[in-house]
């Protein structure tokens, strides 16, 4: 029997419909409202996802060619994220289940960029390392089981797509700015200006992004308004490039460090075509099966919370009445 999963932890409005790991149906409805103010606000999400969940799950459900009756549980993400986006996610996979007492599952969204690749077609096993990086996190995660993962590096202060949206800021592009950056970059010369790949001398696994932004600021500023219109696509070039520096640097360390047969990538920015490049000859290079999830299925969907959810044990009706959602920390 098919599954309804739900995603609502920050501007994406997500439904899916699920029969194991195959994808029926993924809905994904991304707020326009947040690309004014240049980064995500959180009431602006919240009340969007209240219009927007009803539609994107009943779309979900006829995309799948599925009914209401026709679903056996429901997945949804509890956290980390904005609560009062969590929140509305949640109220309505309790909605859908409470009446027909079907169990509810709830799922962390982290693990479910992990289980992304649990995903039909091309499903990958344990173990892999798995870089995650997102607008929120960013982490090497050495996953050993379905069921959860341990991080071996993370991020001390931005994550990669925070550096990323900040970066394109600057710049003058809208948000999320990780997709406009990197068609910007495209046409731009990413030697022309150098930025700094922090860490690079760092023996951990950890990363650092806070400072990227600042030396944008300082370019920008040398250069003046007509020389950084000028200079555009070469300046994002060169930050898009010292962002994934970072990111193949710190994964390649934490492929020397174990026994890893197969690399794979979760999360919004394992959606850039620059990074997934970087990736995929680092693999070549030291003989690993590369396993790169389509773009869609890297930045935030509903079905990844199903593949998620089908490792962790489900509440019965009525325990989850009261169950909650948590913006912070690992319920894991
Ligand atoms: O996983 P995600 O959709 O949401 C979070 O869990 O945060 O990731 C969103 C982040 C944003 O920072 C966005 O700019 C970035 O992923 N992103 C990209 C690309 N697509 C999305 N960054 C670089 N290149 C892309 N093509
Ligand atoms: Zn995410």
């Amino acid at each position: 029997m098919p599954q309804l999963a739900i995603e609502t932890s920050c501007d994406d409005t997500c439904a899916a419909v699920l029969d194991g790991g195959a994808v029926l149906s993924s809905i994904v409805s991304s707020q326009e409202a947040h690309s004014k103010f240049g980064g995500v606000v959180p009431e602006v999400a919240s009340r969007h996802h209240l219009e927007l969940i009803s539609p994107v799950i009943e779309k979900s459900l006829s995309d799948a060619g599925v009914g209401l009756d026709d679903i056996d549980s429901v997945a949804v993400t509890a956290g980390p994220g904005l609560i009062g986006a969590l929140l509305v996610g949640l109220s309505a996979a309790k909605a859908i289940a409470a009446p027909r007492h079907l169990p509810l599952i709830p799922a962390d969204h982290l693990h479910g960029h992990v289980a992304a690749n649990f995903l039909e077609p091309d499903a990958i096993e344990p173990p892999f390392l798995c870089l995650i990086a997102s607008g929120g996190h960013t982490l090497i995660a050495g996953v050993t089981s379905h069921e959860g993962f341990e991080i071996l590096g993370e991020t001390l202060d931005d994550a990669a797509g925070e550096a990323l949206d900040k970066g394109a800021r600057l710049l003058g592009l809208g948000y999320p700015g990780g997709p406009a950056l990197e068609k910007l970059a495209a046409e731009g010369d990413a030697e022309r200006f150098e930025f700094p790949v922090a860490m690079a001398r760092d023996p951990g696994l950890d990363f650092s992004f806070s400072g990227l932004k600042t030396a944008l600021a300082y370019r920008c500023r040398d250069l003046g308004d007509s020389g950084t219109e000028e200079a555009r696509a070469d300046l994002a070039a060169g930050f898009q490039a010292a962002v994934v520096a970072q990111l193949v640097a710190k994964l390649s360390r934490a492929i020397d460090a174990g026994r890893w047969p197969t690399v794979a990538l979760g999360g919004g920015v394992a959606a850039n075509g620059p990074l997934r490049a970087g990736v995929t000859a680092l693999c070549k290079e030291r003989g690993l099966r590369m396993k790169l999830v389509e773009p869609a299925l890297c930045t935030d969907n509903a079905a990844m919370i199903g593949s998620a959810a089908r490792f962790v044990e489900p509440i019965r009706y009525p325990d989850y009445l009261g169950f909650d959602a948590f913006s912070t920390g690992d319920r894991r």
